[in-house]
């Protein structure tokens, strides 16, 4: 049975949910990141500040993509790029930021991801790439992750972290982990120097192949 926690669960509930997946699984620690759902037309997301484990559907804020606001708790830090990325992407649905250790290390390094692993190309291309950094929470952040997520469904943030997104909660979390598993692999290989890649025609078979495998988004 397909695990699709958003099946089962209101919006609100598996925002929370897998933000508490994030930080069990070491995808994220403490109150970092943050999680976006589309809604209408607007956006669920996480409260700023606020650990997971005490959080509650009603914490949840609603943004619109007007600009208004409904919710008890004020919005996630990092609200800018999350409605920008929705806006922007009609086919995403749900984004997942989070500060992984390997995807971190790496975009602290402001290294891409390169195509080391077939597996890059569940993001679409032949990297993933790594935004220029700008402060937490302004327009400038949100424009470097748009550029880096052109045609791409997941970047880094220099200095700072991952974006993955998904048409649903549980491909980008899916890919978040995925991601964060690319990254782990580039950390392994960099003690043996810069590793041998794939070619962008080789990642562009393999995102054909893709297509007709179930790794399509
Ligand atoms: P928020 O607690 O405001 O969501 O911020 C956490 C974070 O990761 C900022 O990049």
């Amino acid at each position: 049975m397909r695990n699709d926690l958003s099946a089962t669960l209101t919006q609100r509930e598996a925002i929370i949910a897998a933000c508490r997946v994030m930080n069990r699984n070491g995808l994220n620690q403490g109150t970092s990141g943050n999680i976006s759902m589309r809604q209408g037309e607007g956006m669920l997301i996480t409260p700023t500040s606020l650990p997971y484990d005490t959080m509650e559907p009603d914490d949840i804020v609603w943004m619109g993509f007007d600009g208004s606001v409904s919710g008890k708790r004020q919005a996630s830090s990092e609200w800018r790029f999350h409605l920008d990325i929705l806006r922007a992407k009609p086919d995403v649905n749900a984004v997942v930021h989070a500060h992984p250790t390997a995807c971190t290390t790496v975009a602290i390094m402001e290294k891409s991801i390169p195509p080391l692993h077939y597996m890059i190309a569940i993001c679409g291309g032949h990297d993933i790439r790594c935004a220029p950094y700008a402060t937490f929470g302004t327009s400038e952040l949100s424009e470097n992750a748009l550029a880096a997520l052109e045609d791409r469904s997941a970047c880094l943030l220099a200095h700072h972290g991952m974006i993955a997104t998904g048409r649903t909660l549980d491909r980008a979390m899916w890919l978040a982990v995925e991601v964060e598993t690319l990254a782990r692999q580039y950390l392994g290989c960099l003690p043996f120097g810069e590793p041998p890649l794939l070619s962008v025609e080789e990642i562009q078979n393999v995102i054909s192949r893709m297509a007709n495998y179930g790794h399509a988004s």
